[in-house]
């Protein structure tokens, strides 16, 4: 896997990066987003919506857990498992029906099945600190690896 090393000053930037990496994709494959609670995971998913040509509004799927599209140049699945993660055969469901498939908080499905899962992307977002360990505002780092 190649990694990327990007550093983000604004949600915007962090949704074309998103979205340039989606509109070079032509072919179905998983993504997992990893990062604190308001890192920016769910800003990424959405400018990776756009970037695959979706139309419907691309929301934090915290409480419904997944969100299907399908108005863009692939099908995609938005999932979030931040509060409830579903089971391996829906998941499988989804990763078989062709579809791009993005999931937030990837790590808590591993440390509940115990079972990593197979990505095609990972992303990590993280925020970044000032010399004094102070969390410096709009400012994140991106780590892709593809
Ligand atoms: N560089 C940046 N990139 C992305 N978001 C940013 C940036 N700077 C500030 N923000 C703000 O941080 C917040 C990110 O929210 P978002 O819902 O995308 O995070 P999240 O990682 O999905 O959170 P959660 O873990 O709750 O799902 C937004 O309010 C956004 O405006
Ligand atoms: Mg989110």
């Amino acid at each position: 896997m190649e990694k990327i090393t990007k550093i983000s000053n604004s949600p915007e930037e962090t949704f074309n990066i998103a979205f340039e990496i989606a509109s070079k994709l032509n072919h179905p494959c998983l993504i997992g987003l990893t990062g604190e609670i308001g890192a920016g995971k769910t800003c990424f998913a959405k400018g990776f919506a756009e970037g695959l040509g979706v139309k419907e509004l691309i929301t934090s799927p915290t409480f419904l857990g997944v969100s299907e599209s399908y108005s863009g140049k692939m099908p995609f699945i938005h999932i979030d498992f931040y509060k409830k993660v579903v089971p391996k055969n829906l998941l499988d469901k989804f990763l078989g029906d062709k579809a791009v498939v993005l999931i937030e908080w990837i790590e808590n499905f591993e440390a509940i099945f115990n079972e990593k899962l197979n990505t095609d992307i990972n992303v990590l977002i993280q925020y970044l600190k000032d010399k004094e360990g102070l969390i410096i505002d709009n400012m994140r780092e991106i780590i892709v690896e593809m």
